[in-house]
C-alpha cells in the first residue's frame, strides 16, 4: 500500500483525494498540508480521513509514512515543493502547469533524475477515451502524414475568477489562460505532434480589467516537415466548446470524435472516402476501454508504475519531459506575443524567457489586480467535455 500526502487542500485537491480513494487499499492518505489549516481540516472531515494535518510541507519531508505526494498548490510554488519532496525520496504528482518557467521545470527534472523517483505532471485529460483514442488513431498511421492541427482551448471565466488571491498576476499564477487553461490542450498537441520549430502569437486581455495576465491568445506553430497548428487559448468563449482537430493527408479526426475523409475527383474536387471512414471507425470501436478516468486515471497510472517497480523500467504515461515541452510551447507563445515576431525552438537557458524573472520583466502587464480574496464559494468545473 502506498502512503500519500496531499499538499494544498483547495479546489483541485478534491479530485486527487477521490482518485486515491477510488483505488481502495492500494493507497492510504496519511497527511494533508495547507498553509490555511482549516482547508485541511475541512477535507479531512468531509472524507473521514485517518490522517495528520500540517501547515507547512517541510514538516513531513522526512516522514516514514509518505511514499507519494500530490502537489495541489498554486503554480508559483510547484517547483519548490516538488523538488523538496523528490530530494527527500518521495514520488510526486504535480498539478498543472508543471511550473511557470523552463528553469523551474529543469530543476524539477534534475531533482527527479538524481533521486530516481517519479515526477508526473498532471494531464488528466489524456485519461479520457476521446483523447486517448485520438492519440491511438494518430499512432495507427491511417490518416497519413499530419498537415494541420486546430486546438480550440475555449473556456469562459467571469471577473470574480481573478479575485482569488493567487490568480491574475504574473508572479503567482505565472500567466493567464495560455498557461493555466490551454495547458491541457497544449499537452495534447505536444503529445500528438511533438515539438514545432517555430511559433508566432498574439496576446490580449479583452474582458478582465482586474488581471495582469492575458485572457486570450492566438498562436500558430510550424513543424519540421511543414505542418501547421493553430492554438486558441481563451477564457472569453461562451459555451466553452473545446475541440482538437487533426488533418492528415488522408483524413480528418477530432475530439469530440468525428471523421471525414476525401479522395480526389479527376478535377481535384473531393469525393468522400467511405472505405477509410469505416476503417477508422471500426478501429476506434475496437480500442481497449479505459478502467479509470481523468484524475483517477492518471493517479492509477502513476500508482501502477510505482507498484510495478521503476527499477524494472516501469514509467507513468505523463513524463517530466512531456510537462516541460508543454511549458516550452507556452513560453514560446508568451515570447512571440511579447516580441511580435516568430520564435525559433528550442528555447535555451540563455533566453530571458527561461526564468520567471525574465518572463516578468518582458511580458505585457495588462491591468492591475483589483481584489484579493482567500477563498471563493461554489463548485469548479474542469473542462474535458469531448463527447
Ligand atoms: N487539472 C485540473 O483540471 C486543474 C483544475 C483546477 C486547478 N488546477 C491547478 O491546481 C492548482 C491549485 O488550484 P486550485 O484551484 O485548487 O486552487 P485553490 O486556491 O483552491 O487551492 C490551492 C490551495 O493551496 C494552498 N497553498 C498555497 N500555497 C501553499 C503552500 N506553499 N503550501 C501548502 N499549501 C499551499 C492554498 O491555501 C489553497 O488551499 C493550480 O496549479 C491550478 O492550476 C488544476
Amino acid at each position: 500500500m502506498l502512503r500519500v500526502a496531499i499538499i494544498g487542500n483547495g479546489n483541485i485537491s478534491y479530485a486527487h483525494v477521490r482518485g486515491y480513494l477510488d483505488l481502495g487499499d492500494r493507497c492510504k492518505i496519511t497527511h494533508l498540508v495547507d498553509i490555511v489549516p482549516s482547508k485541511s481540516e475541512a477535507q479531512k472531515q468531509m472524507f473521514d480521513l485517518d490522517c495528520q494535518v500540517h501547515d507547512d510541507h517541510r514538516a513531513i519531508l522526512d516522514a516514514d509514512d509518505v511514499d507519494l505526494v500530490s502537489v495541489c498548490t498554486p503554480p508559483y510554488v510547484h517547483a519548490e515543493i516538488a523538488i523538496n519532496f523528490l530530494k527527500a525520496g518521495k514520488h510526486v504528482i504535480c498539478e498543472k502547469p508543471m511550473a511557470p518557467s523552463l528553469a523551474e521545470c529543469d530543476a524539477m527534472i534534475a531533482a527527479a533524475s538524481e533521486s530516481g523517483k517519479i515526477l508526473s505532471p498532471v494531464a488528466q485529460n489524456r485519461f479520457l477515451e476521446p483523447i486517448m483514442n485520438l492519440k491511438r488513431t494518430l499512432d495507427s498511421g491511417l490518416i497519413g502524414k499530419l498537415v494541420h492541427a486546430q486546438i480550440d482551448s475555449h473556456w469562459w471565466r467571469g471577473h470574480p475568477y481573478y479575485d482569488l488571491w493567487w490568480r491574475g498576476t504574473w508572479q503567482t499564477e505565472g500567466g493567464g489562460c495560455t498557461l493555466n487553461h490551454a495547458v491541457h490542450h497544449i499537452d495534447m498537441l505536444g503529445w500528438m505532434m511533438g515539438r514545432p520549430d517555430a511559433v508566432s502569437a498574439m496576446l490580449a486581455n479583452t474582458n478582465h480589467d482586474n488581471s495582469e495576465v492575458e485572457d486570450l491568445s492566438v498562436a500558430v506553430m510550424r513543424y519540421p516537415g511543414g505542418a501547421l497548428a493553430q492554438v486558441t487559448s481563451s477564457v472569453v468563449h461562451h459555451g466553452e466548446h473545446q475541440q482538437v482537430i487533426f488533418q492528415g493527408e488522408h483524413a480528418r479526426v477530432s475530439a469530440p470524435w468525428s471523421i471525414d475523409a476525401s479522395v480526389t475527383a479527376p478535377n481535384g474536387f473531393p469525393i468522400p472516402n467511405e472505405e477509410l471512414k469505416n476503417k477508422l471507425q471500426t478501429q476506434y470501436d475496437g480500442f481497449e476501454k479505459l478502467k479509470f478516468f481523468g484524475h483517477t486515471g492518471q493517479i492509477e497510472n502513476v500508482v501502477s508504475a510505482i507498484e510495478n517497480g521503476i527499477e524494472n523500467g516501469s514509467r507513468p504515461l505523463v513524463t517530466p519531459a512531456d510537462g516541460r515541452l508543454t511549458i516550452e510551447l507556452i513560453t514560446a507563445i508568451y515570447k512571440a506575443g511579447t516580441e511580435h515576431r516568430e520564435i525559433r525552438l528550442p528555447l535555451t537557458a540563455d533566453d530571458p524567457f527561461y526564468t520567471v524573472d525574465g518572463i516578468m520583466k518582458s511580458v505585457p502587464h495588462f491591468y492591475e489586480k483589483t481584489a484579493s480574496v482567500q477563498a471563493q464559494e461554489g463548485e469548479i468545473t474542469i473542462g474535458g467535455k469531448y463527447w
